[in-house]
């Protein structure tokens, strides 16, 4: 049975974080919101409480059975989590006379509790909290200390229950990732063997399991996450998978054939559907960016549809859907995070069974799984695409010549990022065809021609996105060969606007 930490969210923003940290210590978890803990669960190693955005004496804040945890687990609360377990049993929790951001330095530790093993005093740790616990119940007991804030770590006696202030989770914590390996492994006696290789052999059998002899299809979109899916379905049920790759004319130059063969070479059973005309008709004059996406979307669906129908018996409808997406519409807060869903409305269109095998890893894992496999490296590393494609990035009506225009400049600024050693370092890149057109000289004639913006982001989520900041040589290269190549082109812009307040698409 895989082992397992259950991470109980109580609507943090950094609820995902602990997850992965926790899973770096080589240690499988589940995120689940608060009220939903899976009592009866023998595989669930230990419990731990996230943050939240409420504060414990709130009318609307969330409450989990404490008394079924505690005592029955090892339970480690963070932040909110900690604050809870403290209020619920008759501490005192009160807003803080300053509210509490950003770092402070451990200036006491109770040296033989097992949570604070290896940590020395004079480590950092990242408090983010507008309340504090200003008096621990009985039984309770202080563990660490920062100057501003006594109880910064509790333990209860008698139990295998502590609470932290702080948040260990993120990066500014430099004792955090030793404080949860303190937890997950020392006490709650985690074994470490999650790997990419485990989670390959446990999948592949469940999968197989599963599935039985049913066959299934999947959407390839040249994305890592559905590629990754089909290499492991194909590893669990082979021929029993078609995979469907829809070229819907706006990817990349040379990417639909590229990507085809990639496949092929992976061993999939892949079905290349060349419906880029039905496109470029059903997109003709439209200029808005949403219909755009709306009438991508739908077209996908459509010709997705008509050639599943065409393989006889299938019952199940595959996803390369991973954890952040699951967690995000999870979302117990109310707060809707991201709004681009490619092929959203696709099951409930197919009338099919569900199949993601991925669904509970993040993305750096999924990464890990796919290497694991023997996928190649530019696969695994390539870049995230937006699912309408360079629709999103030709400003304005859409025609095959623009498309081919845009197609041609962004080979060659992707092309040059990868010879620059440069490819890796960036978390996006992509020129786009700007509704504009400019005076230049070429030669002796004076031309009129389009401006292209290059775009490139370092970021680690998409979220927040910074520009890249690419070398001037560089850029210089990119601009001139754009220019010089690229019939229509007389001008190249760079992009430095930051997300936010900005975006990485312009559409
Ligand atoms: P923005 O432009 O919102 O983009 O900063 C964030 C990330 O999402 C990608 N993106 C999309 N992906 N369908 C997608 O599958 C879409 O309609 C879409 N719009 C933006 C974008 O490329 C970036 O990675």
């Amino acid at each position: 049975m895989q082992e397992k930490i259950i991470i109980l969210d109580f609507g943090s923003q950094t609820t995902q974080l602990i997850g992965r940290r926790v899973r770096e210590l080589s240690t499988y978890c589940e995120i689940v919101p608060y009220n939903k803990f899976p009592y009866g669960d023998q595989s669930v190693k230990g419990v731990i409480l996230s943050g939240s955005p409420f504060s414990v004496y709130d009318e609307k804040a969330f409450k989990t059975e404490l008394d079924r945890l505690r005592g029955h687990y090892p339970v480690l609360g963070i932040c909110y989590g900690a604050q809870l377990m403290a209020y619920e049993a008759g501490g005192a929790v009160e807003p803080a006379p300053s509210r509490e951001y950003g770092r402070a330095i451990l200036t006491h530790i109770e040296e033989a509790d097992p949570l604070m093993a290896d940590i020395a005093v004079g480590s950092q740790v990242w408090m983010s909290h507008g309340d504090t616990i200003t008096r621990l119940p009985e039984n309770f007991s202080i563990v660490a200390s920062t100057e501003e804030v006594a109880i910064a770590a509790y333990r209860v006696s008698g139990e295998q229950t502590w609470g932290v202030q702080f948040h260990p989770e993120v990066f500014h914590s430099t004792c955090g990732t030793q404080l949860l390996k303190n937890f997950v492994v020392g006490i709650c006696g985690s074994t470490q063997s999650w790997s990419a290789e485990s989670f390959i052999d446990s999948t592949v059998a469940a999968l197989r399991q599963q599935l039985g002899d049913d066959k299934v299809v999947l959407g390839l979109s040249g994305g890592v996450d559905s590629s990754v899916a089909a290499v492991l379905l194909n590893r669990a049920i082979g021929k029993n998978l078609t995979c469907i790759f829809v070229d819907h004319g706006m990817l990349r130059k040379n990417e639909f054939r590229n990507v085809l063969h990639d496949y092929e070479c992976l061993g999939l059973n892949v079905i290349g559907v060349d419906a880029s005309q039905r496109f470029f008709r059903e997109l003709a004059g439209v200029t808005d960016p949403e219909r755009k996406r709306k009438i991508i979307g739908k077209g996908f669906i459509d010709v997705f549809d008509e050639e599943a129908h065409k393989i006889k018996d299938v019952k199940w409808l595959a996803q390369g859907t991973i954890y952040p997406d699951c967690i995000e519409s999870l979302s117990i807060t109310g707060t809707v995070i991201k709004s681009h869903h490619n092929v959203g409305g696709l099951p409930e269109k197919m009338n099919l069974r569900l199949c993601e095998p991925l669904r509970l890893l993040f993305k750096d894992e999924v990464r890990a799984v796919g290497r694991s496999l023997g996928m190649p490296e530019h696969l695994i590393k390539r870049h995230p695409f937006p699912g309408p494609g360079l629709a999103v990035r030709i400003l304005g009506d859409i025609t095959p010549e623009k498309v081919s225009v845009l197609q041609e400049a962004d080979d060659i600024f992707i092309q040059g990022l990868r010879d620059w050693g440069l490819y890796d370092k960036v978390w996006q890149a992509g020129v786009i065809l700007l509704p504009v057109q400019s005076v230049g000289v070429m030669g002796d004639e004076r031309t009129y021609e389009r401006a292209v913006a290059l775009r490139a982001v370092t970021s680690t989520d998409a979220m927040t996105a910074d520009w890249a900041h690419l070398p001037y040589e560089f850029l210089a290269k990119v601009s001139n060969d754009i220019i010089n190549q690229v019939r229509g082109v007389n001008r190249v812009c760079y992009d430095i606007s930051s997300k936010p307040p900005s975006t990485i698409e312009w559409e």
